[in-house]
């Protein structure tokens, strides 16, 4: 199977903050790839933006370097490297000033897409917004792209739309959630409303439980400044987690647009019921032989950010009430996992001897590693003495099944080409970011009222105890990591 690159229509894209982190890690690599596999037209500039002053030439060099260093196909080829960079410029803009706004709107063509990359902190969100309208570089057609944080609670993300309102509309404006962008979550959109298999099943009728994971074996070491004033709950959970939880649950879209799909999610967050704390745990990752503790990577031995979260979060509509949804997710686990788990009821008169360990019909979709799905099936064992029952997966893996095109691509790649294609069904719209808050901020106020410290948890363990506890009071069991 060959897969179809449909390249995009003429742009210019200026990234904020190109000498960033993010620039050179995902969106110069994302768009490096793109270019690679014919999807950018030749007439494409894209032009880097920060306040350092260089020109052209250095600054073509430091994205050499970078895509030397984060691209594996930079090396390979020389030719196309230097192509690519040939479609680069740079302009010296002063995000909160005067400086660079008027040179920068030289540089844009009139009739080609418009879309500005703000991969800076969100302070400079609204500065920038404010100046691309102020000085004429900003179009009513334009877009405007935004990374998470995307708030830190329901008020800071109300001041940043408020913000980004003042330049841009709702339409222009790409909230960027990179999960979204992954091949396999999207993937689930597919295998629920692809297929008629499922759909009849989707429901609490059927479906005992759902467990979505998302395990890191990585710690927050270079990171730890940023994340302990965040924690899981708000680097992962409010936002990668609920939006797994959305696709998983969300009911069927009448079509496949930004607004029925959208509209579909925003009704799942609201239908969340208030979290009670005795359903949440908060671990943090202690230090073992030759490697630091949580504690040490933010640098405040007395920190008391959660790396870990579990909680069971129940759904108050018909479809779901009685299911209850578990999410985990934490750094320093066993394995780097992410998986959502579908655990069906038991059948409900069983006419065979009972068996020992049976965990029960599960469909599991692996998100990463390892992309695929697994059906847990009950079968008779094979042999003779009577009949004893076994449990078999029926397993599938994206790359086997569909070939090497299947290796998935880089989430920034497509999330930008769909910038520039102006859908925004893989983006967040900002009733859904702040509904989102609004249901995590009690959860996160709990903890500060009640002085609920995070458990400490071994390093590549699967997190607390509590934690297991969490599903065991329930009659339950999580998913071995990894
Ligand atoms: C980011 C978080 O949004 O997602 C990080 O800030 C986390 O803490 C990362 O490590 C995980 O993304 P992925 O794509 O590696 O699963």
């Amino acid at each position: 199977m060959v897969s179809r690159v449909i390249p995009v229509e003429p742009f210019d894209i200026v990234i904020f903050g190109v000498t960033g982190d993010l620039a050179r890690r995902k969106i110069l690599p994302g768009l490096f790839h793109r270019f690679l596999v014919g999807q950018i037209p030749g007439t494409a500039q894209v032009i880097g933006s920060s306040r350092t002053e260089m020109d052209e030439g250095a600054f073509q060099e430091l994205v050499r370097a970078c895509l030397l260093e984060f691209s594996p196909q930079a090396s390979k080829d020389a030719e196309a490297l230097t192509s690519f960079l040939a479609k680069l410029s740079y302009v010296c803009v002063d995000a909160t000033g005067e400086n660079g706004w008027l040179d920068l709107a030289e540089k844009l063509r009139p009739d080609v897409v418009r879309a500005f990359y703000l991969s800076v902190s969100p302070s400079l969100f609204g500065p920038i917004a404010a100046n691309l309208s102020k000085y004429g570089v900003s179009t009513p057609e334009a877009r405007i792209v935004v990374e998470k944080p995307f708030g830190h609670d329901l008020n800071t993300a109300k001041a940043l739309n408020a913000d980004l309102r003042k330049g841009f509309e709702e339409k222009q404006i790409y909230r960027i959630d990179h999960y979204l962008g992954k091949e396999t979550v999207q993937n689930l959109m597919a295998l629920r409303f692809a297929n008629s298999l499922w759909e009849p099943l989707w429901n609490s009728t059927h479906i005992d439980h759902v467990q979505i994971t998302v395990a890191e074996s990585l710690g927050v070491e270079g990171r730890g400044e940023y994340y302990d004033r965040s924690g899981a709950m708000r680097d992962m959970v409010q936002n990668h987690l609920v939006q797994l939880l959305c696709l998983t649950a969300m009911e069927p879209p009448s079509r496949f647009t930004p607004g029925a799909v959208r509209d579909e999610k925003v009704k799942v967050i609201e239908a969340l019921d208030p979290v009670s704390q005795a359903d949440t745990v908060r671990g943090q990752y202690r230090a073992k032989t030759g490697e630091d503790s949580y504690r040490d990577h933010a640098g405040d031995p007395d920190s008391l950010t959660e790396s870990f979260v579990a909680m069971k979060v129940n759904i108050g509509n018909w479809r779901w009430a009685g299911t209850p949804f578990y999410l985990r997710t934490g750094k320093k686990l066993r394995a780097r996992a992410s998986e959502i788990a579908v655990v069906f009821r038991d059948p409900p008169h069983m006419i065979f001897p009972k068996m020992e360990g049976r965990r029960g019909n599960a469909l599991i979709i692996r998100l990463q590693p390892d992309e695929g799905i697994t059906l847990r099936t009950t079968i008779k064992d094979p042999g003779p003495g009577g009949m004893r029952l076994a449990e078999v997966s029926l397993d599938m893996t994206f790359s086997e099944a569909l070939g090497p095109h299947a290796e998935p691509q880089d989430a920034y790649e497509r999330l930008i080409m769909d910038v520039i294609r102006g859908d925004q069904t893989l983006f967040m719209r900002g009733d859904e970011v702040e509904a989102a808050w609004r249901w995590a901020d009690p959860i996160i106020a709990g903890w500060a009222e009640n002085g609920l410290v995070p458990q400490p948890y071994d390093q590549a363990s699967s997190g607390p105890e509590d934690a297991l506890m969490l599903l065991h009071r329930d009659g339950r069991r999580w998913r071995e990591l990894g």
